[in-house]
């Protein structure tokens, strides 16, 4: 949307500033929109350029009692005198949507590998690194130490340690704390951690330190990919999955972590935003709860989708030692075959938010627009 002089044509109605354009098309701004985010520097914070006004300080039916449009802005002024100058450019950059991170996998997919070292002291790396990740939801590390805790390292690029109960770094071993099926040798199907909590972990890494046995191959599940194809083949199957609650639960003698929540979840433009599955963490449900049987019949479909070993949506590969599997863990399950506990195995598991690696990768990739304006 460009407004030219003259050729522009506003239309002020009750509630809202329309602009007309040349070719047809409109664009609409609601009068409490346009005093909610009028720029100047008496409603908003200067040094922060955060917004101050505060809408409850006007009627729900203001309207402007003078309106006029130049190329570049909209001059607006309120029944109090307030003056509002809108520069038409916010407008336009408000109109483009925001640009997705996730992207399917492709076929035969392998997460991509980057070298530990450059992945924490190399921008250009990280930035690959990170790009991949949000696209993907996973990538490995390789040439990680093999010291027990070296999880701790990565905060620099991942943010803080996202901490629950239990342990701050967990260890998934044969030989120690055992609580959960991850301290046996059985095979593990796919699953995300801590659904047992309100708002699970979003990143996960697990870091094999050592893994000296025959079988145990890691496997990720673009759980996301699943439940697109779900919803196309079966949605009502989807929309029960996004509504029915189900209680996830982990503990030990000390722990008790609990919580009842749909499995799926999409934010208001019905586009994914987490998968919650552990077949070991799920509890038994009334068995006369309203909608029982037909979750169960939604449930199994997802179940099926899941454990099937051919689906283009699963990647199976080994994780060595000194190598380290990152998910972002409300899109990718992960899981690992059965093994033969000949030998030693040690995995430690820790936990980070998206929030934090979106973060990072937006701080890095404006150090970069930096760098190439300078240059
Ligand atoms: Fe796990
Ligand atoms: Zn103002």
């Amino acid at each position: 949307m460009e407004a030219k002089l003259d050729s522009d044509v506003i239309q002020v109605t009750a509630d809202s500033v329309n602009i007309h354009h040349p070719d047809g098309t409109q664009t609409m701004l609601p009068h409490l929109w346009l005093r909610d985010n009028c720029p100047c520097d008496q409603c908003r914070v200067v040094e922060t350029q955060e917004k101050r006004f505060i809408l409850s300080t006007v009627d729900a039916d203001i309207a402007p009692t003078e309106v006029s449009l130049d190329s570049h802005q909209l001059g607006i002024i309120w029944p109090d005198n307030h003056r509002t100058q809108f520069p038409l450019s916010i407008i336009d950059q408000l109109l483009i949507p925001e640009p997705k991170h996730s992207q399917p996998w492709p076929q035969n997919f392998i997460p991509h590998s980057f070298d530990w070292l450059l992945f924490l002291t190399d921008n250009q790396t990280t930035v690959a690194a990170l790009t991949q990740f949000m696209q993907q939801g996973v990538i490995v590390l390789s040439g990680a130490p093999t010291q027990s805790e070296s999880l701790e390292l990565l905060a620099p690029v991942l943010g803080p340690i996202r901490e629950v109960l239990f342990d701050r770094i967990h260890n998934v071993s044969v030989t120690g704390h055992v609580y959960n099926i991850a301290h046996t040798s059985l095979g593990l199907p796919p699953h995300n951690d801590f659904a047992s909590y309100s708002f699970p972990p979003s990143v996960q890494a697990l870091h094999m330190l050592q893994n000296e046995v025959p079988g145990g191959e890691s496997i990720v599940v673009d759980g996301w990919a699943i439940l697109e194809q779900l919803r196309l083949d079966h949605p009502e199957y989807f929309e029960i999955l996004c509504q029915f609650p189900v209680p996830f639960r982990e503990f030990d003698e000390d722990n008790e972590t609990y919580a009842v929540e749909p499995m799926v979840r999409c934010d208001t433009d019905g586009n994914i935003q987490s998968l919650r599955f552990s077949n070991q963490l799920m509890q038994m449900m009334n068995p006369m709860q309203q909608g029982i049987k037909q979750f169960y019949r939604a449930y199994r479909e997802l179940c099926v989708r899941i454990m099937h070993r051919q689906s283009d949506a699963r990647a199976t590969f080994r994780l060595q030692g000194g190598q380290l599997l990152l998910v972002a863990a409300h899109r990718v399950l992960h899981a690992r075959e059965s093994f033969q506990p000949v030998g030693a195995r040690h995995l430690q598991d820790a936990y980070f938010e998206l929030d934090n690696i979106a973060n990072k990768l937006r701080q890095l990739q404006a150090l970069e627009r930096d760098a190439q304006n300078v240059r």
